[in-house]
Formats: C-alpha cells, structure tokens, sequence
C-alpha cells in the first residue's frame, strides 16, 4: 500500500529549509503535463529558483527530449546508493538540472512504499541544495503515479476543457484526497479558448471537491491553446526558448508566480472597467481554501 508522509508545508523561498517538491499530474494522459513542466522549470530559474525537474513518467517520459539530452544514469542509481546525485544530475543547456527515473525505480517502491520520501532523504543526505524539485509525472490513477504525488508539498493537477480530463483529473483529486487529506492541490486548466474558460472550469472543479471531498483546490491558472507550443514540441525545443512571448508563455509565467506566492498583477486594459477591476483583485487573492 502506498502511504504518504506528513505533509510538511515548506517555504518555496527558503533553500535551506530543503526543496520544494512539486509534482505534475492528470487524470487523463496527453493534456499537457510534460509541456508545463519542462517550460516551467525554466520560467522558475529566471526567477532565480534553482529548478531540478525530474522525469518520472516511468513508460512514456520525455523530458530529455524536450531537453535534448540523454543520461547515462538514472534516479534508481541514486536510491540504490552506487550513484551520488552530483554524478548523474544533467546540466541542461537553460540553467535547469534532470534527472531521469526510469521503469527500475518499481523495484524500489516495491521495497520503500514512498518514492517522494526516499527521494527527499537522497537530497538530505547529499546536501544538495535546490529550492525546487519539479516532478513530471505519468496520468492516471496507478501505483507508480501516486508513489511520485503522495508527500510532495504542492501537486498540480493539469486539466483540459475535455469531458474526460475534467471526469479523470476530478477521480485522480478524490484518490490524492483519500490517502493525503491535507495535500495541497494546485489546478491549472491547459488549453482553453480565453481565461473565462479556465477560470470557470477551476470554479466548477473547485465546487464539485468542495461538496463531495470536502476539501479546496488552489487556482494555478489558464493557460491558452497555442500553435506555438506545438510548433516549439515539433522542433524538440521548450516554448519559452522559441517562443518567448508567445501566449502560453505568458500564461505560464503568471502561474509561476502564484507557485512562489509572488504577487501577481496583470495589466489592465487601458479602459478597464469594473468587471476588469475585479479580475485584477482575484487575481491577487491567494484562492486556495488551505494556506497554500
Ligand atoms: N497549451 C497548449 N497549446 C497547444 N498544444 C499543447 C498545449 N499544451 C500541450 N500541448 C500539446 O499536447 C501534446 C501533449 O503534451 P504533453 O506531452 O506535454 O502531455 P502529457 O500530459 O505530458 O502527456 P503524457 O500523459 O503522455 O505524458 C503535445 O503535442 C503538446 O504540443
Ligand atoms: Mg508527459
């Protein structure tokens, strides 16, 4: 059985305290989950976060590709003691560590139960000093997804405006729930039309956990449906190299700030009216029913 640890809230600007562990998911596969992490691991170090992303998606991972490179050894080196993380952790060309976990990590959990807490001792002992660790998990509710999401300190939830994103990210919420009561979840709404869209796919979200799982989700934010992140994917590149200012980006950025609890203030249009007043205030509430 899969058990989680204590949920300890750690402070995302404070390195000595120990990383941040942020892990990625969904309900369904496909929705964008490899795209977010990879673009804002990136988007965290220029904001002076040192960002190591790992690639857990055990079958289907590609993060290297993104990247562009190709390890020799992965994170079941690590736990099983032969590795140390200074001699397999990947420089990537932006400023952002990787690592990879690969199938083998199975045998592991098998035998430790909590990848997430045998992956935060690794870094105790080593002394490795990030302020975040960016896990890129596999979809869907299985043993070797929720051994990377249980004991994280902040689990994003990466949704799409499709019926059964919405039905497989709200299944993936109810079982997080169940094992990991007090697990703070951030839902961020991937491709979506224009930010109403996205706001109001985390509004009914949030009322649908709020009856039946008694608990709240924290909004992340929208991030729009964009050609250039699949033109940016086609060319093996992240969409904030290629396409600095293209939407997406801008999106991503905005999210970011709320994982780092900065302040987020998004211009107005020069003839804002009280609806726009309004949006701008929400956007500056922290809309997590837990302290986040
Ligand atoms: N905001 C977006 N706009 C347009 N296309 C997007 C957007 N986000 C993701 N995509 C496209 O969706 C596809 C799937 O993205 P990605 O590989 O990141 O999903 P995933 O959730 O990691 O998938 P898997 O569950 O297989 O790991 C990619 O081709 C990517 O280009
Ligand atoms: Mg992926």
């Amino acid at each position: 059985m899969i058990t989680a640890k204590n949920n300890n809230s750690t402070n995302s600007m404070s390195p000595k305290d120990g990383p941040q562990i942020i892990a990625v998911t969904s309900g369904k596969g496909g929705v964008g989950k490899t795209n977010f992490s990879v673009n804002t691991a990136l988007l965290l170090s220029k904001l002076n976060q040192k960002v190591l992303i790992i690639d857990a998606d055990i079958h289907l991972g590609n993060v290297d590709v993104m990247f562009g490179i190709s390890p020799d050894f992965t994170l079941v080196d690590v736990l099983k003691g032969s590795k140390s993380l200074k001699e397999i952790i990947k420089k990537t060309p932006y400023g952002v560590d990787f690592l990879p976990a690969t199938s083998g990590v199975m045998d592991i959990i098998e035998g430790e139960d909590n990848i997430v807490m045998s992956i935060a001792q690794a870094f105790n002992e080593f002394q490795h000093e990030y302020d975040i660790i960016l896990i890129d998990t596999g979809a869907g509710v299985s043993v070797s997804t929720l051994s990377f999401v249980l004991g994280t300190d902040k689990i994003i939830v990466v949704v799409t405006p499709d019926p059964s994103s919405i039905s497989d990210a709200y299944a993936m919420i109810k079982i997080i729930n169940q094992y990991q009561d007090n697990a703070q979840i951030m839902m961020v709404a991937n491709r979506v039309r224009n930010e109403e869209t996205g706001e109001s796919l985390f509004y009914k979200m949030n009322l649908i956990v709020n009856k039946f799982l008694n608990t709240s989700l924290i909004f992340g934010g929208s991030i729009m449906d964009d050609t250039q992140v699949l033109a940016s994917v086609h060319a093996q590149q992240p969409v904030v190299i290629r396409y600095p200012r293209a939407k997406a980006v801008i999106n991503m950025q905005l999210i970011c700030r709320r994982i780092l609890k900065l302040p987020v203030r998004k211009p107005l249009p020069k003839e804002g009216n009280y609806f726009d007043k309004v949006r701008e205030r929400l956007n500056n509430l922290d809309l997590g029913g837990k302290s986040a």
